[in-house]
């Protein structure tokens, strides 16, 4: 396969995107994000960061965390993202995110900060809110601008934190200089926003995986997937169409999912859905999302049973995130005016 150059510099084209450790990894998270992720490895420079600092900005229980951690880097293995194609490490891992954060919260107005939507939405679940959950797009501006990222691929719940990096991106570079390269976030044209099953007007999330009936689970086996497919709220009608309908919501998110993961037409699916009803539907899917989860599953488990090797790779990721964020934060560091002495 050819390498992906930018058109200005033929230099490989940088990508990096992340993810939380919060709650269990969802079939949205797979088919938002992950799957694209793994589309790239051949062509692409690669970076992905398991956002540990991030997920603290909402209370958290230590060992519960440490857990989620591992088992997210299995997850994300298991999917395909093979260590030796790109760089996956640990957000903590690596100090020159903290301290990008810093330097760029010096330059963000707050008021850019207080009109995200992810903020006003997490903060009203908090009793109380913590200056990290105001932060957090900072953070996430300083992850993404250390590497030098030409794209950054994520699900549509994240476009507006990527759109605040490009602000916060010029901003720097008008006060200071040409220093980071402003990202363009890559939105997948489907799947982008997959809902969740108990309540189709909401995305799947891995905050609430924890609901039996919300979301699928990556490590869930056939029967449990089986379970939450055949309550997945639908409509009170009978007709299996793609729909952008709002009564349709939960019928065009089964829909969708079967053609994201069997890659068939549209017409063709609503043909082979013709005159069948809503339990054959979700049957359908659940035994596509089976099939296409199996392989993903046996992976995880082989993995997460060996946590020295899992921290073995993750330490490998960390040094060869570590050799370009280090250079860009003392770079970054020269151009405010802090003595670097390395
Ligand atoms: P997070 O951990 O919530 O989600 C990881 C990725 O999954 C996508 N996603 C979805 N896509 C489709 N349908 C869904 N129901 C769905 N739920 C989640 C998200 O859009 C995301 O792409 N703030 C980020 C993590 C982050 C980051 C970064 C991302 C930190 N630093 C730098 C990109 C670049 C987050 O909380 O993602």
């Amino acid at each position: 396969m050819t390498a992906s150059t930018t058109p200005s510099s033929g230099k490989q084209i940088r990508v990096f995107s992340g993810i939380q450790p919060s709650g269990a990894f969802t079939l949205g998270n797979y088919l938002g994000a992950i799957r694209q992720w793994v589309a790239g490895l051949d062509k692409k420079e690669n970076f992905f960061c398991i956002v540990d600092l991030h997920t603290i900005t909402v209370p958290q229980n230590p060992q519960d965390l440490l857990h989620r951690t591992r088992k997210m880097a299995a997850i994300l293995i298991a999917c395909g993202l093979d260590p030796q194609k790109c760089t996956l490490f640990i957000q903590s891992h690596v100090a020159a995110h903290a301290e990008g954060c810093w330097i760029l919260n010096c330059v963000t107005p707050v008021g850019w900060l207080e009109r995200m939507t992810q903020y006003k939405l997490k903060a009203q679940q908090q009793e109380s809110v913590s200056t990290g959950l105001l932060d957090y797009p900072v953070l996430q501006a300083a992850d993404i601008l250390l590497y030098d990222s030409d794209e950054v691929p994520v699900g549509e719940d994240q476009k507006q934190h990527v759109e605040l990096t490009r602000d916060i991106a010029q901003r720097f570079n008008n006060l200071y200089g040409e220093t980071f390269v402003v990202p363009e976030p890559v939105i997948p044209k489907l799947g982008a926003r997959i809902k969740a099953l108990d309540d189709p007007t909401s995305k799947m999330s891995k905050s609430k995986a924890h609901i039996r009936l919300h979301a699928i689970r990556l490590a869930d086996g056939p029967d449990e997937i089986r379970y939450v497919i055949k309550r997945a709220v639908t409509d009170p009608g009978r007709e299996i169409v793609f729909s952008d309908a709002p009564e349709k919501a939960g019928v065009n998110n089964l829909l969708e999912i079967y053609e994201l993961l069997t890659g068939e037409q549209r017409d063709a699916i609503e043909t082979h859905f013709s005159g069948k009803g809503y339990g054959y539907l979700k049957q359908e899917v659940a035994e596509v999302v089976i099939e296409a989860l199996r392989p993903i599953r046996e992976r995880y488990l082989a993995l997460i049973a060996d946590p020295a090797e899992l921290d073995r790779l993750l330490a490998t990721g960390a040094e060869r995130a570590r050799a370009v964020a280090d250079p860009k934060i003392r770079e970054v560091k020269r151009k405010v005016g802090f003595i670097v002495t390395e």
